[in-house]
């Protein structure tokens, strides 16, 4: 009889502690995540009441009203894709041939050998964090060297992720110099000579994120001679191209420059900023598969055999990219009159941009601000890192409802002519 109620007993104990198993949730375990660093700011602005309050945390243009800006381009084309009626059927696996020559053309210019030789394998990518991804993860799987990334410090926030969660290792090369708030030349040269041969080096192309830094041509052309000694694979992320200077083909001269230098490149495009198609999710990615001495027709089935396989990489995890903002690049990029228009106004982008960095400056100098705030011109795209400490940056919050990083960095395209000498009246309270 004592036996029978230990063996209940320990039946039921069993069952009890199943259920309770049963009964709490497969995911207790998930600790709650940070927020993440741009969004958490932007929800604060939104929270603040006060109405000289200003967004300077946000990556996206603003036009000088501090409203989101739809590019007329743009607009015209969507018009033209409602009446063309197309179906909604899906993509290839590496999305539309034509977006594709024409996001590789925009990269690498018209009349690009490479492209009339056939020697890119380029996908349609979501976006410029997708084509990044995707790049990331051919890498891991058939980069032929250390599978380690070094990015620039700083670097865009995301690109550690990216690239971690592909596999890859992530370390760093020297790249800007607080002191001045410019590109440290000799640092970057100091480090990328120590970087082991046959490693993978991240490049941002133009207006380098978050710093606005970028090295002049001559220090382009030092730089990828070092990286051709060393050996070194060029990844270059170009998330800017014509949002920089106002001109597509200047901010494309340093890829330009690897390409004639012999460099195979992998580059990840982005529409997201030089169209304004930022939710739309368009961008490309390309390896160029150039070696010199190579024969063109070998070059052309080296491109073909990379496509199959970043092809196979694509298809597990999103099948096939999204159909309408590549139809929109593909309108605007196909017709000449659609193509002159985008062209001004990447460049009214751009030298709106540039303005007002220019009315930042003489507005810090009329408040009698003795810094030397000459970077915030010399600074170049969307992004200017205006040296400003973690402790500045919280006073301008309290103090003066402005919203940035934390790191001093200001989205150029929050600043208007309606807040910009508010902005310098801040900027110069808390830093005198
Ligand atoms: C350096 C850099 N690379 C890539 C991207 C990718 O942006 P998206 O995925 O919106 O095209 C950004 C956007 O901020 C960026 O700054």
């Amino acid at each position: 009889m004592a036996l029978r109620s230990i063996f209940l007993y320990v039946i039921n104990k069993s069952n009890v502690s199943s259920i309770c198993q049963r009964s709490s949730s497969f995911w207790s375990h998930v600790e709650m995540g940070p927020p993440d660093a741009i969004l958490g700011i932007t929800e604060a602005y939104k929270r603040d009441t006060n109405p000289k309050k200003v967004n300077l945390g946000v990556g996206a243009y603003r036009d000088d009203n501090g409203k989101p800006y739809v590019l007329s381009c743009v607009r015209k084309a969507d018009q033209r894709l409602i009446e063309k009626q197309f179906d909604k059927e899906y993509l290839p696996i590496s999305g539309t041939a034509e977006f594709c020559e024409r996001s590789i053309k925009l990269a690498l210019g018209d009349d690009s050998q490479i492209v009339a030789n056939g020697s890119n394998a380029t996908v349609q990518g979501i976006s410029g964090t997708g084509s990044l991804r995707i790049g990331a993860a051919f890498l891991n799987s058939f980069f032929p060297g250390n599978k380690v990334v070094y990015l620039p410090i700083p670097s865009w926030g995301n690109h550690t992720p990216i690239f971690k969660h592909a596999g890859l290792e992530v370390k760093s090369y020297k790249f800007y110099d607080p002191k001045t708030c410019g590109f440290d030349f000799a640092g970057a040269m100091d480090d990328i000579a120590k970087i082991p041969e046959r490693s993978i080096i991240l490049l941002h192309a133009c207006a380098h994120n978050p710093t606005g830094v970028d090295p002049n041509p001559q220090q382009w052309a030092e730089m990828s001679a070092l990286i051709k000694k060393k050996n070194l694979f060029p990844y270059m992320d170009m998330a800017y191209q014509g949002f920089a200077s106002g001109d597509i083909n200047k901010d494309a001269a340093a890829v330009r420059m690897f390409i004639n230098e012999g460099h195979e490149i992998a580059l990840a495009q982005s529409y997201a900023k030089n169209m304004g198609l930022y939710g739309e999710r368009a961008g490309a990615f390309t390896i160029v598969t150039k070696s010199k001495d190579e024969a063109a027709k070998n070059r052309e089935r080296e491109a073909a055999k990379v496509l199959s396989q970043i092809k196979i990489l694509i298809r597990p995890m999103y099948s096939n990219p999204p159909l309408h903002g590549a139809r929109i690049v593909n309108e605007i990029l196909g017709d000449k009159e659609l193509k002159v228009e985008w062209l001004k106004e990447v460049k009214g982008m751009a030298d709106r941009i540039i303005s007002v960095r220019t009315k930042l400056r003489d507005n810090l100098k009329k408040e009698g601000s003795s810094r030397n705030w000459q970077h915030i011109t010399d600074q170049i795209g969307m992004f200017c890192f205006t040296g400003m400490s973690p402790q500045h940056v919280d006073r301008l919050t309290k103090e003066f409802h402005i919203y940035l990083t934390k790191d001093g960095r200001i989205s150029m395209a929050g600043v208007t002519s309606k807040n910009v000498e508010y902005l310098a009246h801040a900027m110069h309270q808390v830093t005198k």
